[in-house]
């Protein structure tokens, strides 16, 4: 059974210039116990989908349209108290920001036994001994329950989060860069704590992040995002060793670790859409080596290539001449020089 079905999603953000449109038209399934990375640049959409699915938009954000069914329940008609009940047992946000979550006065420990309380009926005792066994599995020693956070690393703190969003055995987590602001070995460390984690309750994980060599690390799926659109899902596997999208193909040029060795690293010319700007055609044509006049005028829908492998974009089958010519510089070199040419031509 799918624990999340996402359908059809739009979200909006209200702004004084105008609305953005952030999400469009997204959809996809979880499995349970499956892990999905999600990736693309920065303003691609990841943060407001994960927090749509926490219900937790800021006050401009709008869920315009579509539904995301949750066990079969549509999370976006649930009451304030029904999301509430959601977010404290059955999904669990980690996120950069959950860092300031901590409060500075109380002991990590204490706020931890807190925390489990109020979500259950446990006593004191029992939420005690819960709070032990979780820092086992983060890692960390039980004497550091009686830490306050600014006693502890920021290593120490992002696993003492990670242990307080998994308390409570929620079947979704949702980690938002969950690593980004820390070392490189820490980082490591921690990933493959939730990963851990992850299998041992056998909850299912949506995992965000810029950096598509840590998803070939840790997740099943990957969802590949650009300007608030899904342009290609597929196995992990297969997707690092046969990526369809000329996105994809541009991603995985700029990220050294997933490249083979010798090949240079080769970033995508250009930036994201303007969101606030009325989208014709595909998303990613702006900056697409292979656009043609359809990609301009007609927006791809998401069609299966494989077995559950999907891609939005208008020639699935000349994917083998976009890879050779994607990994060309002069295919991008290409691109810039189109791109200055279309500026130059505004102006
Ligand atoms: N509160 C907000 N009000 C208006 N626009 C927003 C708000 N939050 C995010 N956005 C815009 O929505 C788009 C998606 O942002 P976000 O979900 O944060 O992307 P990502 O997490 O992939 O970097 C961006 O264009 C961003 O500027
Ligand atoms: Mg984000």
């Amino acid at each position: 059974m799918n624990l999340l079905e996402v359908r059809n999603l739009d979200i909006d953000y209200v702004t004084q210039e105008g609305t953005l449109k952030a999400i469009s038209d997204v959809s996809f399934d979880l499995k349970q116990g499956e892990s999905i990375g999600l990736v693309g640049e920065s303003g691609c959409g990841k943060t407001t989908l994960a927090k749509s699915i926490m219900r937790l938009l800021p006050k401009n954000g709008v869920i315009s349209k579509g539904e995301m069914l949750f066990k079969g329940e549509d999370i976006v008609k649930k009451s304030k108290e029904e999301v509430r009940k959601l977010r404290l047992k059955e999904i669990a946000m980690i996120s950069q920001s959950a860092m300031n979550a901590l409060n500075p006065v109380y002991t990590v420990g204490d706020q931890l036994i807190e925390g489990i309380r109020a979500h259950s009926n446990a006593t004191k005792e029992e939420a005690a001994k819960r709070a032990e066994e979780v820092f086992k599995i983060i890692g960390l020693e039980a004497k550091r329950l009686k830490s306050y956070p600014h006693q502890m690393s920021g290593g120490m703190k992002q696993r003492a989060i990670i242990a307080m969003a998994l308390t409570l055995n929620p079947s979704l987590i949702i980690a938002d860069e969950p690593t980004t602001a820390l070392d490189v070995v820490v980082q490591d460390k921690i990933l493959n704590q939730i990963i851990e984690i992850q299998k041992q309750i056998n909850s299912s994980m949506v995992f965000i992040t810029h950096d598509i060599s840590v998803v070939s690390e840790i997740c099943e799926t990957i969802i590949v995002m650009y300007g608030g659109k899904i342009m290609e899902k597929a196995n992990t596997k297969v997707f690092f060793k046969a990526p369809y999208h000329p996105y994809s193909l541009g991603l995985q040029n700029a990220f050294p670790s997933i490249k083979e060795i010798g090949e240079e690293l080769i970033s995508i010319p250009g930036s994201p859409p303007n969101l606030m700007k009325e989208q014709n055609g595909c998303r990613f044509q702006e900056r697409c080596p292979f656009r043609t006049e359809l990609c301009q005028k007609e927006l791809p829908e998401l069609k299966e290539v494989g077995e559950e492998h999907l891609i939005a974009c208008h020639y699935p089958e000349k994917v083998n001449e976009f890879r050779e010519d994607a990994k060309k510089r002069e295919t991008w070199e290409g691109v810039r020089n189109r791109l200055i040419e279309e500026s130059v031509g505004e102006a």
